[in-house]
């Protein structure tokens, strides 16, 4: 039996935020240090100190924009450790993350040359656990200030005449946790003392972002909502998907169908999250000025035997893609609220779309989702309706079948599905309405396997290719969706 579908191309949440299509690069493991960076005098081709095969490859996906330093490492970390002579720069110990000792290479100016080269925009995330007000204040004036100030002076010694501009600021990091272990209520308080500070210098207009809560936290949604709501521009929120629990989280590639079955189910909660936390929200905030940015999302599975526990380097299969199609639909999907979101991370840490062996690097299936999706960014949101059938293991069920689907400039309609079924297929009859379409082309993700994934001796095993599954007539898309799947099509 065919899943009935409706694509209502005259009904829409809205604007889909091309940043929800973000990312996170946090000084952990091999993120920043040999992931995007290896200094001006590797042998590795660099432009500046960063790899340019990496460039190609970020710029290829047009990755929006990048979040920076941290993640826990943010709120141990003071700029100043970060600028002028690199054999001045003092060498400090990245506590949360080994224990490793940071050379502080990369800094400020690295990051945001780095944003340039992307031709993305940067958000930083400031330090609230131990660091100060004034600390804070002052690095903005330093990124972002134009006139003769004695922080201007100091940016032009260390080689950058002109400001930049920040677009993006976060007032700390899991501040519940990592970033000082703080209650709602106290740290609504330091968010408003914070937040007074970071001030838009020399027309440089800066979206301030509080710190949010975690998982099911809705107690923190609701005191910093009602307590600072109306000095925040965003309001974040963290969820992993751990197939298993904590302590024993799975192994990324070596993993059977409960594993796969619990990844989605764990995933498709995602829509709980943010359809709780909004409705939160809309009761301060009604009109939804405050965006809800989910700054640190993706799968967390055991690292990879025989690599430092504590640097979250992670293999990155077919079920990761799946992750990641199904958080994008679901972020497309609340369009209305959820303003950006940032996958965790881009490059050899968790969730990564790319990761690197000395010279070499590979693309993962999810920098294959992440390509293929970057049709909706900034595309007007369509709303799809439809009872899905049900992917069931053992006891238990899930919705088969994830979807969105987005309208863009240039009137392509766009439709991303997910068959979260590794063994059965879907079959789909949905009625377009309120627009005429004729034709359709299509992309797959997809694999024999559940955990097929590249490696550096076979870095195209899975890539997207072709997709031929759907068809129109009479204004009725036919699709048939092979199992375990991501699926872009394109109808003009
Ligand atoms: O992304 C890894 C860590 O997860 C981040 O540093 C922290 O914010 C979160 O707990």
């Amino acid at each position: 039996m065919a899943v009935k579908m409706v694509l209502n191309a005259d009904s829409s949440k809205g604007k889909i935020n091309k940043n929800i299509y973000g990312h996170f690069s946090e000084h952990l493991g091999r993120c920043i240090y040999g992931g995007f960076w290896v200094g001006k005098d590797s042998p590795i081709p660099n432009t500046d100190g960063v790899r340019n095969d990496v460039i190609e490859a970020l710029r290829k996906i047009k990755i929006p924009v990048l979040r920076w330093p941290g993640g826990c490492f943010a709120d141990d970390y003071h700029w100043r450790d970060g600028i002028g002579p690199y054999e001045s720069r003092p060498k400090t110990v990245n506590a949360h993350w080994g224990g490793v000792v940071e050379d502080n290479s990369f800094g400020t100016h690295e990051f945001m040359n780095l944003c340039e080269l992307l031709d993305t925009d940067p958000y930083i995330c400031g330090n609230v656990g131990s660091g100060t007000v004034q600390e804070m204040r002052e690095w903005i004036e330093y990124i972002t200030f134009e006139g003769p100030s004695t922080l201007t002076e100091l940016r032009k010694e260390n080689g950058r005449e002109k400001p930049w501009k920040l677009p993006y600021f976060g007032v700390g990091n899991e501040n519940w946790g990592c970033g000082g272990m703080m209650r709602p209520e106290y740290y609504a308080d330091e968010y408003r003392r914070y937040a007074t500070y970071v001030r838009s210098f020399s027309g440089n207009k800066i979206y301030k972002i509080a710190c949010g809560a975690s998982d099911f936290n809705y107690r923190w949604t609701e005191v910093l909502m009602r307590e600072a709501g109306r000095f925040m521009d965003g309001l974040s929120l963290h969820y992993y998907t751990v197939a298993r629990d904590w302590k024993n989280k799975g192994s990324a590639i070596d993993f059977d169908e409960r594993d796969w079955f619990m990844t989605m189910k764990k995933t498709l909660m995602m829509d709980e999250l943010v359809t709780r936390h909004s409705t939160i929200m809309d009761q301060y905030d009604p009109d939804k000025r405050v965006g809800l940015i989910v700054d640190e999302w993706g799968t967390w599975h055991d690292p990879e035997p025989g690599t430092h526990p504590r640097f979250l380097y992670q293999q990155n299969t077919l079920r990761d893609a799946l992750v990641a199609g199904i958080n994008l639909n679901i972020f497309n999907n609340h369009c209305d609220r959820v303003q950006m979101a940032n996958i965790a991370q881009t490059i050899n840490v968790l969730q990564a779309v790319i990761l690197t062996e000395g010279e070499k690097m590979i693309l993962t299936p999810t920098y294959h989702v992440f390509d293929m999706y970057k049709v909706h960014q900034n595309a007007q949101q369509l709303s799809v309706e439809f009872e899905s059938s049900q992917y069931s293991f053992q006891d238990d069920s899930v919705p088969q079948i994830n979807v969105s689907s987005s309208k863009d400039d240039e009137d392509r309609i766009h439709i991303s599905l997910c068959n979260l079924d590794p063994n059965s297929g879907a079959h789909i009859n949905c009625e377009l309405r309120g627009t005429v379409r004729s034709s359709v082309s299509g992309v797959i993700l997809t694999a024999d396997e559940m955990n097929v994934h590249n490696t550096f001796e076979e870095p195209e095993r899975i890539k997207p290719s072709e997709f031929n599954g759907a068809s129109i007539a009479n204004n009725v898309l036919d699709i048939q969706l092979p199992p375990k799947s991501v699926v872009v099509l394109t109808l003009e």
